[in-house]
């Protein structure tokens, strides 16, 4: 009798899993979701009623109203945008237009630093976080994209490019070059002061430009070099022996206080240099990676929900463990989908590093590798064994960072800004453009289509 009990119960068992996805449930639900996540953005971007080349950062408009296009969104999502075939030049086109145009718009702050403007194009005059120069940079690094991907096939009539578009890249350009040491609001809008995020994007976009003016242009970039020089050596001072990570803000002057200066931000930045493929600061570079365990390991005590999650599921990734903003207003802080996202992203970087460089597991980085799997200190060359086994727990891994959004999203794709850290619940904006950019660029990560 209790033997035949038994036997139901491993019949049960093997029959029902626990709600574990196969690989190939995965790959299915990535191939839906890359579809709906690119309507998505679409729907959001030049929504009814607004200025041609209006990106909005969601459609919500009450309970948060979101219906904005901030300068920094709209470059992340173009730059996604720009690298998938599917993505029409005119919408490309609508951006660079409704963007040349804010430039010379009347803002409070009275510089390119502004940081979202209305739906008809005019500025945000309210109170708000100004000066936040991270948006400029992210502009130039959107547009040279676009004008790179012009040129390649035709679209554009160079002149266009080099009379509209390259006068406004160049505006931006010099303003990094007049303010990058100078303090501003960071990416989150709320703390004033000098930012790893901010200055890593600045200096992206910097030698980006050196790269695009050799090839294209032919205008003077020594300016350029030797700020992305300086910006570099204040770089290095943001990685803190002491607490072995980087620490999102210096000289903070105003605003959230963060203990802790664990801020996915620096994971963020890491993402949007991995196409200098200099190792600075890049996502498979040791400091990086004990920046990724650091962050890890402190969500996984700080949010309920991680205490409950199958062994299946990633952990729940948020924006600092200090964060206060539910979404709607300040309580408790939550998991966000674009931060998830960030570590699947960052996981597949890695490995594509590695691949052509080999990696060193060090003291720095031993953390990280602690939770994927046990290895030795030294370094493992490309084509190693032990490198290819680390790569191949890596990707399950981060295949787990997918597996969370899977299950916390909406069953019919749609992805908020945050969802519940208690219960899992989608909270926030619905359907954030950044956080449907952030899934794309992960899944587009995974099947080594980097975007740039
Ligand atoms: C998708 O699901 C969410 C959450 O259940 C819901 O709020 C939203 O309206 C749905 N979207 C569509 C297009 O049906």
């Amino acid at each position: 009798m209790l033997a035949g009990y038994l036997t139901l119960l491993l019949f049960i068992t093997l029959v029902h899993p626990t709600v574990q996805d196969t690989n190939a449930d995965l790959d299915q639900w990535i191939s839906k979701q890359d579809i709906i996540s690119f309507q998505t953005i679409h729907q959001n971007v030049n929504p009814h009623g607004t200025k041609r080349g209006f990106f909005a950062a969601s459609l919500s408009t009450y309970h948060p109203n979101y219906f904005y296009t901030w300068t920094r969104d709209a470059a992340l999502v173009a730059r996604v945008l720009t690298g998938l075939d599917e993505t029409s030049d005119d919408t490309l086109m609508d951006y660079v237009q409704f963007q040349i145009d804010t430039q010379s718009t009347e803002t409070q702050c009275g510089c390119l630093g502004e940081p979202k403007f209305n739906t008809d194009g005019s500025s945000y005059q309210g109170t708000w976080g100004r000066p936040q120069n991270d948006g400029p940079a992210e502009r130039a690094v959107a547009f040279m994209l676009i004008a790179k991907r012009w040129m390649d096939n035709g679209y554009q009539e160079t002149a266009w490019i080099y009379h509209h578009l390259v006068p406004s890249l160049v505006k931006d350009l010099d303003y990094v070059v007049k303010v990058w040491y100078q303090d501003s609001f960071d990416l989150w809008e709320e703390v004033l002061g000098t930012h790893f995020y901010t200055l890593m994007i600045m200096r992206r976009a910097l030698l980006d430009s050196v790269d695009f003016f050799n090839a294209y242009g032919k205008r003077p970039v020594d300016q350029y070099r030797l700020t992305a020089h300086l910006i570099a050596k204040r770089l290095e001072g943001f990685w803190s022996v002491e607490h072995g990570y980087i620490m999102a803000t210096q000289g903070v002057r105003n605003g959230v206080q963060k203990l802790s200066g664990l801020d996915v931000s620096t994971l963020l930045a890491a993402n949007l240099v991995a196409s200098r493929k200099d190792g600075f600061f890049s996502p498979g570079s040791d400091k990086t990676l004990a920046t990724v365990a650091a962050l890890e390991n402190s969500f996984k005590s700080l949010y309920p929900i991680n205490h409950q999650q199958g062994q299946n599921l990633g952990t729940c990734i948020g924006r600092y463990p200090e964060d206060i903003y539910d979404g709607y207003d300040t309580s408790v802080g939550n998991p966000w989908f674009l931060a998830t996202a960030a570590f699947t992203e960052l996981y597949y970087l890695a490995i594509e590093e590695w691949k052509r460089v080999g990696v060193e597991v060090n003291d720095i980085n031993q953390l990280f590798f602690q939770n994927i799997m046990q290895i030795e200190h030294g370094y493992y060359g490309p084509q190693s064994n032990v490198l290819n086994h680390l790569i191949k727990d890596t990707q399950l891994a981060a295949d787990r960072f997918l597996k969370t959004i899977k299950y916390h999203q909406a069953n019919n794709g749609s992805m908020s800004e945050q969802y519940d850290r208690y219960i899992g619940f989608m909270a926030g904006a619905r359907d954030l453009t950044w956080s449907h950019a952030a899934f794309i660029s992960a899944s587009r990560a995974k099947s080594e289509r980097f975007i740039q």
